[in-house]
């Protein structure tokens, strides 16, 4: 396993990559293992990729090597189909994941502040997201700016100020 890597823009032949990395979002807690198929034509988890990388969707990829081991991109989701952790039109929503043997060294801290970056260089003056309590990542998102704004069943939504 390289010792460093590197981040880069996300372009659209990532799509199949960044799929991965909303089924490690979704199977986040250990033990859980839905199928790859299950989640992604999920309606909850399907919005966060369909169609990319469509107008206002940027994202980051964390490169080892040859291999993407981990991305954090945001789009932008309507009223009439908004993501879990929606907070207004115009507000970008994330999603963030790593490979399971790349976690703890780092990658998603860079990954989500160079995503941060890029969304305040695009005039976004907040970055949103929803995170399931009990998730670590919440700890990540604490200490990167992002605070819990509302709470719904077993999941709260975080925003951050890019000013
Ligand atoms: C959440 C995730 C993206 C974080 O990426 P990562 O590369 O592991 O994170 P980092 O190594 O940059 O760690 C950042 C912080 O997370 C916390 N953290 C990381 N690994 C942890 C662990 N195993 N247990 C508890 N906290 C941990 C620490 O607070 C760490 O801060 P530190 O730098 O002071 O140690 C990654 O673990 C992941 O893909 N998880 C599964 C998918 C997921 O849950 N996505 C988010 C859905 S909302």
């Amino acid at each position: 396993m390289p010792e460093r890597w590197t981040t880069r823009p996300a372009v659209q032949a990532d799509g199949i990559f960044l799929g991965d990395m909303v089924v490690e979002a979704a199977n986040w807690r250990a033990g859980t293992a839905r199928p790859r198929h299950e989640i992604l034509t999920h309606p909850d988890h399907r919005r966060y990729l369909m169609g990319w990388q469509r107008p206002g969707d940027v994202g980051v990829v964390a490169v080892a090597g040859s291999e993407s081991i981990g991305a954090a991109w945001y789009r932008m989701l309507p009223r009439t189909d908004p993501g879990f952790g929606y907070v207004g039109t115009g507000v970008p929503e994330l999603i963030i994941g790593v490979r399971p043997m790349w976690r703890a060294h780092g990658v998603g801290r860079e990954l989500l502040r160079a995503l941060c970056a890029a969304a305040r260089a695009d005039g976004h003056a907040r970055i949103c997201l929803s995170v399931e309590r009990g998730n670590f990542a919440q700890v990540l998102y604490r200490s990167e700016g992002f605070a819990v704004t509302s709470s719904g069943i077993g999941r709260d939504t975080m925003v951050k100020r890019l000013g």
